[in-house]
């Protein structure tokens, strides 16, 4: 089959690419001398996990308990769900432990112990829990100078239900980074703190054999690891224009794109109206900050290879509307309606989550395979 007979909007996975961004990744983490927890957040998909765990220890990392699930489901044990606890979740982690998974919680608060400790106890259980720090101020966790670190790590200790396993930091705020050489300054920042804190809770007499940290900025750039014990990262996995933005990958490692059909011309306004709206692109305009402003997507021939200025500037439910940036007349012909082009996102993670299925091309149109995506909690 070919990608020119599917419905569009529909979406595409390139798989050389995915083996090559995840080849370079392992070759990193190799030289680094650690192990990588791939984050499954981003492909939702058990056949990409299975090749970034190739040669890895065989943990992975997830963001809903449905990811959690899925996998395990799959044959995959050791779990970290790094998004802080919630009470209402630990039934439904509870009778996965009980499975047989080995699920290891994060928190930053005494409440989350407290209620962590009791559900385990029920259960009769200790469930494994890491310290999430902040390194960076993005989100959540605790600080370096907090002494939350030790009274957190204390309780965890003491209590029955609960087993302290370590710590876990991500820098988030790499993101925002505006040169590679920010980027490498943050991914040091990240392994200082974690490491920091290791030594401050076992200088207390309080176990800490897990030093988690990671993204996918700093997981490319990061120089040296040492006293970490793995680094998380998803998105490297597939890429996107926010990576390609802030020069961690190139336009060309992009695997995942969106296949759509030009519906309409508005020739006065400049426009190519295509089916690829913003429930087929997402809303994330995470270039909308960077210094080049990508709109919702760059548009690619239905080969995938990106067409210069052309972008999707506009989106509604259903429709997306592109034009050419540097406001060039658009070559009308070679946008017949009827005729499709690919979109590559700004944010591979929300682009996926629109869809249930990948359609799987070669570096051709020819689609070779189709593997399944979950989406929700
Ligand atoms: C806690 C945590 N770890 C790791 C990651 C993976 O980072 P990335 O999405 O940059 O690959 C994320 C991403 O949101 C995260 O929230």
């Amino acid at each position: 089959m070919d990608l020119l007979t599917l419905e569009t909007p529909s979406l595409v996975l390139d798989i050389s690419k995915i083996k090559r961004n995840i080849t370079h990744i392992h070759k990193r983490m190799e030289k680094l001398g650690i192990n990588l927890r791939p984050h499954g957040k981003t492909a939702k998909n058990i056949d990409v996990i299975k090749i970034a765990l190739d040669g890895q220890a065989g943990g992975i990392t997830v963001s809903t308990l449905k990811e959690a699930e899925y996998y395990f489901s799959h044959g995959i044990i050791d779990i970290v769900y790094a998004v802080g606890i919630a009470p209402v979740k630990l039934d439904r982690i509870a009778g996965l432990i009980k499975k047989g998974a080995n699920i290891t919680l994060i928190l930053d608060s005494i409440e989350q112990v407290k209620f962590v400790a009791a559900k385990g106890q029920q259960y009769d259980l200790n469930i494994p829990v890491l310290i999430e720090l902040d390194c960076d101020g993005h989100r959540s966790g605790v600080t370096l100078d907090d002494s939350l670190l030790l009274d957190i790590g204390h309780m965890l200790n003491r209590e029955k239900g609960v087993m302290m396993s370590g710590v876990l930091t991500h820098a988030g705020e790499s993101y925002q980074c505006k040169s590679v050489e920010e980027i490498r300054v943050l991914a040091k920042i990240e392994r200082d703190m974690a490491v920091k804190c290791s030594e401050i809770l076992r200088q207390n007499g309080l176990p800490c054999p897990i030093v988690s940290v990671g993204s996918t900025p700093t997981a490319n750039f990061a120089e040296d690891l040492t006293g970490v014990t793995e680094v998380r990262a998803g998105v490297f996995m597939f890429y996107d224009l926010v990576m390609a933005g802030l020069g961690v990958c190139d336009k060309s490692d992009i695997a995942i794109s969106v296949l759509t059909s030009i519906i309409g011309h508005q020739k006065r306004k400049g426009w190519v109206i295509t089916d690829a709206g913003w429930m087929a692109l997402s809303r994330d305009r995470g270039t909308a900050s960077q210094k080049v402003d990508q709109g919702s997507g760059l548009v690619c021939n239905v080969e995938g290879d990106p067409l210069n200025d052309l972008i999707v500037s506009s989106t509604n439910q259903e429709h997306g509307i592109i034009s050419d940036r540097s406001k060039k007349e658009i070559a009308w012909e070679s946008f017949g309606i009827g005729s499709m082009v690919r979109i590559l996102p700004n944010h591979a993670c929300a682009t996926g989550a629109m869809y249930d299925r990948y359609y799987i091309t070669d570096g051709s149109t020819e689609i070779i395979d189709v593997w399944h995506r979950i989406n929700g909690w």
